[in-house]
């Protein structure tokens, strides 16, 4: 049993609470940097069997997990419900039926308890996991969130203040990966298939194009790219040729990772701030990483980047940016909803 505790006071609390695709999560964090819990209840196993997310068992899932996940955040951080300042809960974008889920339990535990209510959005937390052990960093700085649903390039002008100067024309980065994956049979989710794999092989094997978009220095395009790694492919099957899979994944990485370094590094020499940060679940990439690093040093800029566990879903990164709207005095009514194409610096 938890007792109570006055330790906590002074300090602003934030349950947070993240569904918006397979993962449940749920954490306790202090102050905007402090996580005192981050439980995450995965169904990577589930999907695989499919190849990847299937909507309906992920928010039949969301619905059978979300109490004991919650509990077990609570418990872990040692703090009790009526102790919680603010209820931060992702309400998109992401998988309509996922998000309603923890949206409608966020929503019914702040309504039973008083405790008020945030919206957040999914990738203003993807950005927001940077400040958890990257005590240093504030804004602005220059943003690169790549995940399996989005790619941008964000201008973090403050602390929730956000500017997107750059996104996909197509596929995201990390969409691009597990399609890929699928393709040379790795399974899902593929981004860190191809990243373990790329070890073995190759990168210069094949020269994959590196895709521009006319007239916009900081879009991307991945489905070119993805199109002539399947055409290569087709071509060395029919002619009987092995496809040396390492030496595709490692060759198809090193154009992802190219163009994504290419593109931030104009915007990092651009707008001139001192940091540049990675955020969303391809920002777990080892090469990508590497490559930032280097790229960075000669920038002579900080680079950043959450470990790999707060890169992929978790509800810790959503606690952060509920701190930061808590302190803006932003709060969401019982209409809040579930948007599956929220725009980044939309309410
Ligand atoms: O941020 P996230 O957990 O979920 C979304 O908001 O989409 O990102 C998941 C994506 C998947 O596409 C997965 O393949 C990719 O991140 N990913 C990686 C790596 N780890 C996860 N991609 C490349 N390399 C990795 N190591
Ligand atoms: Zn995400």
């Amino acid at each position: 049993m938890i007792t109570e505790n006055h330790e906590f006071m002074n300090d602003v609390l934030i349950l947070a609470l993240e569904s918006s695709c397979d993962e449940t999560a749920v954490a306790v964090v202090k102050n905007g940097r402090d996580v005192l819990s981050n439980v995450i209840d995965s169904q990577i196993k589930l999907h695989s069997e499919y190849g990847g997310v299937v909507p309906e068992i992920a928010s039949r899932k969301h619905i059978e997990r979300i109490s004991q996940v919650t509990e077990k955040a609570l418990t872990e951080a040692q703090i009790k419900l009526k102790d919680i300042t603010a209820i931060a809960v992702t309400y998109g974008p992401g998988l309509v039926g996922a998000l309603l889920v923890g949206v409608s339990f966020a929503k019914a535990v702040s309504f039973a308890s008083g405790i008020p209510l945030i919206g957040i959005h999914h990738i203003e937390g993807h950005i927001s996991a940077n400040y958890i052990e990257n005590k240093d960093l504030r804004p602005p700085f220059v943003c690169l969130v790549v995940s399996g649903g989005h790619s941008h390039l964000v201008i973090v002008r403050d602390y929730g203040g956000y500017e997107v100067i750059g996104r996909t024309r197509d596929d995201a980065a990390g969409e691009a990966f597990d399609k890929i994956a699928r393709a040379l049979g790795l399974g899902y989710p593929g981004g860190p298939a191809i990243d373990s794999v790329s070890r073995e092989g190759n990168p210069e094997a094949i020269c994959f194009p590196r895709g521009k978009v006319d007239g916009a220095e900081f879009d991307f395009s991945f489905s070119g790219l993805k199109s002539a790694v399947i055409n290569t492919m087709n071509s060395s099957r029919m002619k009987g040729e092995e496809v040396k899979v390492a030496d595709v994944a490692a060759s198809f990485q090193r154009a992802v990772v190219d163009v994504l370094v290419e593109r931030s590094m104009e915007a990092v020499r651009r707008y001139g701030f001192p940091a540049f940060a990675i955020a969303g679940g391809v920002a777990a990439n080892t090469s990508l990483r590497e490559a930032f690093q280097a790229a960075c040093e000669k920038e002579r800029v900080a680079f950043y980047h959450p470990s790999s566990g707060l890169c992929t879903d978790n509800a810790a990164m959503i606690g952060v940016a509920g701190y930061h709207e808590f302190r803006k005095g932003v709060r969401s009514g019982y209409d809040l909803n579930a948007v599956a194409d929220l725009k980044i610096g939309m309410r």
